[in-house]
């Protein structure tokens, strides 16, 4: 098989590379390691930036999302019983859309369907070789043969665990990383969520954030101990936690109901450097993660797409190669930022084993300086609705 471009990985990142590409009329071949119902079992954030809506508004998968998204001009931040507005719209002049990253993973396959795209599951073995020369390609195994799939190009959209960013040397590799010493444990219940607009929790007890898919479908997440299993937690002894950690008027208003999804995630902050090698490029969980407090992981995963997508593009049609060579570096500028809002809200509203008196006076502080500055604001504001691409 040969094609353009061969991305690696068939969630988001590699899915929404793929259609933009296919758009600007470039040729890709995306191989997934799993089933497509497992791609689409998978619950993640849903709080998309602008920047990752105009993109797909760009790739033509934006009509559901126009129709069935939420646009959030604000979000409430909660210290104790006290609670304040930081005012997107306001601060910024832009807000975000509150739609599951599962949505948009479903609307791309079913756009790549209808382009009649190569998009192949189960493929396992995937290696990536002679990145550094013209002809680079990959091998795979699928339903018992082994192929070989050559290529212009390969995207590591694999995530954090592919093959992909192992191929960069170790002699040229850094890996930055940061591990919480707690996790999240989520819910997903059918419920109207308790506010119109995320709340941010942070609470003597831990962190909580009450979040949303749609009038009657709701997301919460509290901190837990990374030793917890999600059989640890009834859904009752997890509604009475969530209880106490927000507002008691949110508390108060909070309507219960049986769990249809939960789960524990931990917590990680990860870049790998440099982002390419040779003729290989990786993009989102492959390169980097982000804690989810602050909902950035998708939204990373897009801005490596928008870059890439546009310098594969400006190779193809103009011989331009400025935006290939630059990628690493172009991405790279960007996902430390989102890497520091990641871990400073992170650090802002969770409680840490080791936290002590002073430390937590620290935190009360950036959280009033945040309630009472227009500044602090602003900074907060446009960091959470997106930073320009
Ligand atoms: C979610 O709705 O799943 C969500 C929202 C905001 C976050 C993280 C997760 O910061």
């Amino acid at each position: 098989m040969r094609t353009q471009v061969a991305i690696i990985g068939g969630g988001p990142a590699g899915l929404l590379l793929s259609q933009l590409l296919h758009k600007a009329g470039v040729a890709s071949v995306v191989l997934e390691r799993r089933s497509r119902e497992y791609v689409l079992s998978r619950i993640r954030a849903g709080v998309l930036e602008t920047g990752l809506v105009n993109l797909m508004h760009e790739a033509g998968i934006a009509e559901r999302m126009d129709r069935e998204g939420f646009i959030h001009d604000g979000t409430l931040i909660a210290n104790g019983n006290d609670q304040f507005r930081i005012d997107f719209k306001e601060l910024t002049g832009s807000h975000v859309m509150v739609y599951g990253q599962t949505e948009v993973t479903r609307d791309l396959y079913e756009a790549r369907d209808a382009a009649g795209a190569t998009v192949m599951h189960e493929c396992s073995g995937v290696k990536p070789h002679d990145l550094t020369t013209d002809a680079p390609y990959v091998t795979f195994f699928h339903e018992g043969a082994v192929h070989r799939l050559d290529c212009d190009f390969i995207a590591g959209c694999d995530g954090f665990h592919g093959p992909c960013r192992q191929e960069i040397p170790l002699s040229v590799r850094r890996e930055f990383e940061k591990v919480y010493p707690f996790g999240w444990l989520g819910v997903l219940s059918e419920t109207p969520p308790v506010d119109n607009e995320l709340i941010y929790s942070n609470s003597e007890r831990g962190f909580a954030l009450c979040s949303m898919r749609n009038a009657n479908l709701s997301r919460y997440y509290i901190q837990c101990q990374l030793s917890d299993t999600p059989d640890d937690w009834t859904d009752d002894a997890f509604w009475d936690e969530l209880r106490r950690r927000i507002p008691e008027e949110a508390a108060d208003r909070l309507v219960t109901g049986p769990s249809i999804e939960k789960s524990i995630a931990p917590l990680r902050s990860f870049v790998c450097e440099p982002m390419q090698w040779g003729r290989m490029f990786l993009c989102g969980d492959a390169a980097h993660i982000v804690p989810p407090t602050g909902a950035k992981g998708l939204n990373t995963a897009a801005s490596d797409v928008n870059y890439l997508w546009r310098a594969l593009v400006a190779w193809y049609n103009d011989g331009e190669r400025g935006g290939i060579d630059t990628y690493s570096e172009t991405a790279l500028a960007r996902i430390w930022k989102a890497e520091r809002f990641s871990w400073w809200m992170t650090t802002l509203l969770h409680r840490l084993p080791e936290q002590s008196e002073f430390d937590i006076r620290m935190q009360d502080a950036d959280i009033a300086y945040l309630q009472h500055s227009t500044a602090a604001q602003t900074a907060m504001a446009e960091n959470y609705v997106g930073l320009p691409y």
